[in-house]
C-alpha cells in the first residue's frame, strides 16, 4: 500500500482551520453603522485592537489583510485570536502574561529603525516608508514556547531576505543582531536593573536568509498588537518563542555572534541557537510536549517544530549538542 508521507507543515484536507473572519477596524464600525453585524461577531473583535498610544487608529491598518502565502500551511487549527492577543510574553511590559493593556503605553509612530554595522551604507528608515518598500503576504506559523505552550497564528508581514536585499550586508556579515527600544518611562520591566535590557536576539546570516525567517508587522489580518510586538517583530518558528525579538528597532550586522538577552541572564538556561527539540529537557520543563492554548490538550513536539525540511540543512555540520538547545 502506497502511504503518502505529510511533510510535517503540509495541511491534511480534514485537519483545514476555517479561514479567519478578517475585519479591520474600519469595516468594524461600518458594518455596525450599517446595523449589519450583530452583537455576538462583534464580541469576536480583539480585546485591545491596534492603536497608537493617543489612540488614533494604527496608520498601516489599510495595508490589512493580504493574501495569504499556501507555501507555509500547518496541520492545526488558529489559535482563537482573543488568546494570542492576551496570553503574551513581553518582559518590558511585566514578567507574568497579562501584559496586554500596560504594553499598550508603547509609542508605535513616529518609529525609526536603524540598519547598520557590517553594511555597505547605514541607514534609517520609518517603518511606514518600510512597509511600503516590502511586498507584504501572510504566513501561518506555529509558535512553541520554551515552557511549553503552543499557539498557530497567522502573521502578516514580509520575509527576512527582503530586508536583507534592502540592507546590502557586506561580505564579512556572518550574524544579524535585532534590538528592541529602550524606555524604561513606558516599559516598567526596564526599571528592573537587573535585566540586560534592551532585550536583544540574534541569527546567523544563513538563518536570517533561510525562507522560513519572516518579519511580522500584522497578526489576524490587521497591525499587529503592542502586545505581540509591534510595530514589527521576528518570526522563526523552528526555534523557541524567546527568540521572537519584539518591537524591534535596530538590525545590526557583526562578525561577533550577539550576546543574546536571555544567553546574558543566564548562560546555562538560554543559548543562542535555541532549536526547538522535544528529545533535550528544559532544567525545568520537559520538551516531549506541548500544551496546545484554547485546546483542553497537551500535542507531542516536533523536531524543529515541524519545519526540518526548511532548517535542518543549516546545522548538519554542528555538532548536535551544541545546535539542538544551546
Ligand atoms: N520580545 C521582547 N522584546 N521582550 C520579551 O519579553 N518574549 C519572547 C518573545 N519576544 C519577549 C520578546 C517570548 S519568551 C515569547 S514566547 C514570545 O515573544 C511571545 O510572543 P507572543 O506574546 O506574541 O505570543
Amino acid at each position: 500500500m502506497l502511504i503518502k508521507r505529510r511533510k510535517g507543515w503540509e495541511l491534511p484536507e480534514s485537519a483545514a482551520a476555517p479561514e479567519p473572519v478578517f475585519l479591520n477596524r474600519r469595516q468594524l464600525i461600518k458594518a455596525m453603522g450599517a446595523g449589519t453585524l450583530s452583537l455576538a461577531t462583534a464580541s469576536l473583535a480583539p480585546t485591545v485592537e491596534a492603536a497608537t498610544s493617543d489612540g488614533a487608529e494604527d496608520p498601516s491598518a489599510h495595508l490589512y489583510p493580504v493574501e495569504r502565502n499556501p507555501r507555509y500551511t500547518v496541520e492545526r487549527a488558529i489559535t482563537e485570536e482573543r488568546l494570542a492577543t492576551t496570553y503574551n510574553n513581553f518582559y518590558e511590559f511585566g514578567s507574568h502574561k497579562k501584559i496586554s493593556e500596560e504594553a499598550q503605553a508603547l509609542e508605535i509612530r513616529p518609529w525609526e529603525i536603524t540598519i547598520d554595522g557590517l553594511v555597505e551604507e547605514p541607514f534609517t528608515i520609518g517603518i511606514d516608508e518600510l512597509l511600503a518598500k516590502m511586498p507584504l503576504e501572510e504566513r501561518v506559523y506555529r509558535h512553541r514556547c520554551v515552557e511549553a505552550w503552543s499557539i498557530t497564528v497567522p502573521y502578516s508581514g514580509f520575509p527576512m531576505t527582503a530586508l536583507l536585499d534592502l540592507a546590502r550586508p557586506l561580505g564579512d556579515a556572518k550574524y544579524l543582531e535585532m534590538r528592541t527600544f529602550h524606555d524604561p518611562d513606558i516599559a516598567p520591566g526596564q526599571r528592573q536593573f537587573w535585566y540586560p535590557w534592551p532585550y536583544v536576539e540574534g541569527l546567523t546570516i544563513e538563518e536570517a536568509a533561510n525562507e522560513l525567517a519572516f518579519l511580522a508587522t500584522g497578526y489576524y489580518g490587521k497591525p499587529i498588537p503592542k502586545q505581540n510586538g509591534s510595530p514589527l517583530r521576528l518570526a522563526v518558528p523552528w526555534k523557541y518563542g524567546f527568540k521572537h525579538v519584539k518591537s524591534i528597532m535596530r538590525f545590526t550586522f557583526t562578525e561577533e555572534r550577539p550576546e543574546t538577552f536571555w544567553s546574558v541572564v543566564d548562560g546555562g538556561e538560554y543559548g543562542f541557537w535555541a532549536n526547538i527539540n522535544p528529545e533535550v529537557p528544559h532544567r525545568r520543563w520537559s520538551q516531549a510536549e506541548e500544551r496546545v492554548l484554547g485546546e483542553d490538550r497537551k500535542v507531542a513536539t516536533k523536531l524543529y517544530n515541524g519545519y526540518a525540511e526548511f532548517v535542518a540543512h543549516l546545522y548538519a555540520d554542528l555538532p548536535e549538542s551544541e545546535a539542538l538547545f544551546k
